[in-house]
């Protein structure tokens, strides 16, 4: 059977730095509430004229030149986001043209910060079933234009940016060994954007009352997310007969310092083992794993047959997981 390999990683993230003083002049809050809180310590964010279509096709197109595949060999593009350029056509399509992938099929998926394992899997049974052999997946996001900048609960947490992987239909070993995705939508509103869809269509009211701007109820959020993330390493791992002490790379969704740490601990993981760069960019949603996946993979940290463990939590609430053999 062919595996889902992954040949080439790339990411963007926008120049524009948002620092913890910065927000501090936004909103009441501190670089000490920040850091204890979160371990956020910088976050970047999207300036006029940059979409989530520019940051999503700067990292494909960092991902094909590591794999060295042109864009027209790719067949299919899949963007996971919850912040597209418009509501249609998907940001897939745009990231299509951008490349000029004109082989490809381009698709979105909106799963919140699950959004990239949700693409892997998809993608990985396309592969699988034969109905793709070169494929995109980007998880890319600018939240930075639906956080309320007035609520500080919130608009510390998120950052703007894009990870992208190429994937080939390989034969031999590596690639990916098991995804699993799951959802439960009794949790909706703890997360979510309420204005903008068909519920709470453009008006004077939505603008007034903020239902543009993402809600979240962070505390309940928080316990969830850390079983969720919890059990869905432990399914992967059980899944592929492993232990938490074979992972060699252990990429969690970057939303909370104290979320990772919690996890870690729960799994029985060492410091090294876990892969943490949301000091400096905040929690980017779908972007956040395929981003530290680029990083770790650019300072090759990883090397052949290494166990990679990709964990996520989001709005929906969704989670899921995607174990590898580099
Ligand atoms: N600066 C200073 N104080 C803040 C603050 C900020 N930025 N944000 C909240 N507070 C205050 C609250 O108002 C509250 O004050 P009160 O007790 O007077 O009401 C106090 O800090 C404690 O709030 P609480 O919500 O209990 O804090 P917390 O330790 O749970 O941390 C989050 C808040 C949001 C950081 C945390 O709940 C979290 O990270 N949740 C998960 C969010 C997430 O990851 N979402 C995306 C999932 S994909």
């Amino acid at each position: 059977m062919m595996l889902s390999r992954i040949r080439g990683t790339g990411s963007a993230v926008p120049a524009k730095i948002l620092t913890n003083s910065d927000i501090v002049k936004i909103v009441d809050t501190s670089d000490d509430w920040i850091i204890t809180r979160t371990g956020i310590r910088e976050r970047r964010v999207a300036v006029e004229g940059e979409y989530t279509s520019t940051f999503a096709t700067i990292a494909a197109e960092k991902a094909l030149q590591m794999a060295g595949i042109g864009p027209e060999e790719i067949d299919l593009i899949v963007v996971a986001t919850v912040t597209p350029d418009f509501p249609f056509p998907a940001t897939a399509c745009l990231v299509q043209n951008n490349l000029k992938a004109v082989n490809a099929a381009a698709f979105d998926i909106a799963a919140a910060c699950s959004g990239f394992l949700y693409g892997l899997s998809v993608v990985d049974k396309f592969i699988k079933s034969g109905g793709a052999k070169k494929a995109l997946v980007i998880g890319a996001e600018v939240l930075s234009r639906i956080v309320d900048w007035s609520d500080r609960n919130s608009c510390v947490l998120f950052g703007d940016g894009a990870g992208a992987v190429v994937i080939t239909a390989e034969g031999g070993e590596s690639g990916i060994l098991s995804t699993h995705i799951h959802s439960d939508g009794t949790y909706w509103e703890l997360l979510h954007q309420p204005g903008c869809g068909n519920r709470n269509p453009a008006s004077h009211k939505v603008l007034d009352e903020r239902l543009v701007f993402l809600k979240m109820q962070g505390n309940e959020v928080f316990k969830l997310a850390v079983r969720a993330m919890e059990d869905a390493a432990h399914e992967a791992l059980s899944a592929n007969n492993l232990k938490a002490s074979d992972i060699d790379f252990f990429i969690p969704h970057q939303a909370n310092r104290r979320i990772i740490d919690a996890i870690g601990k729960r799994l029985g993981l060492l410091d090294s083992q876990l892969v943490i760069n949301l000091e400096r960019y905040g929690n980017t949603s779908s972007a956040s794993i395929p981003i530290a996946l680029d990083e770790i993979n650019r300072n090759q940290s990883m090397k052949e047959g290494d166990i990679v463990l990709l964990d996520a939590f989001g709005g929906g609430l969704t989670w899921a997981s995607t174990l590898i053999r580099w």
